[in-house]
């Protein structure tokens, strides 16, 4: 996956890790998780080439079970999906990261773009532990999310929305 932030010869760890900093420096005494989303997810989408929608789903208070589209990058999202439906809401639902190599073969997959071709959706909790968000990215290039990804997003959620 090419990093658009290194030089070309560094690693994907090196790429998040400079944007883990990043995104922690930019955040930093911002309280409003809004801004913080955008700025998030503008980070993302212009970190790595392959990535061609990041973007958080919030969990809706006005419905039960139920994510709305916030702040994202990219084509059109679709505006709402209900927990246990795609990729997001299977996430939701299970509080759990997926990985998803290939779009095609994920049943119930939501095809918002038909670029989409690999996916990663990331739980986010607020500092008691609560639900407040799914953030999704979905590359053109198939399997293009692995541990490595996951273990990152994960950490830079956990400093950007859990504290
Ligand atoms: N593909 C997602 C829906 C959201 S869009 O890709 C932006 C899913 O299956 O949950």
């Amino acid at each position: 996956m090419v990093c658009k932030k290194c030089l070309p010869r560094q690693k994907k760890n090196a790429c998040y890790e400079a944007l883990a900093a990043q995104i922690a420096a930019v955040t930093a005494g911002e309280g409003n998780v809004t801004s913080r989303m955008a700025t998030t997810a503008c980070l993302l989408y212009h970190a790595f080439g392959a990535f061609f929608w990041t973007g958080f789903y919030l969990v809706d208070p006005d419905e039960e079970d139920e994510l709305v589209v916030g702040p994202y990058q990219g084509t059109m999202g679709c505006l709402r999906i209900p927990f246990g439906k795609g990729v997001c809401g299977a996430a939701a639902a299970g509080r759990k990261t997926l990985i998803v190599e290939d779009v095609d073969a994920f049943p119930g997959h939501i095809a918002c773009d038909a670029a989409s071709k690999s996916e990663i959706v990331v739980p986010v909790s607020d500092a008691t532990g609560r639900l407040i968000a799914v953030l999704d990215i979905d590359s053109d290039q198939p399997a293009a999310f692995d541990e490595i990804d996951a273990k990152w997003l994960e950490k830079i959620l956990a400093q950007t929305f859990s504290v």
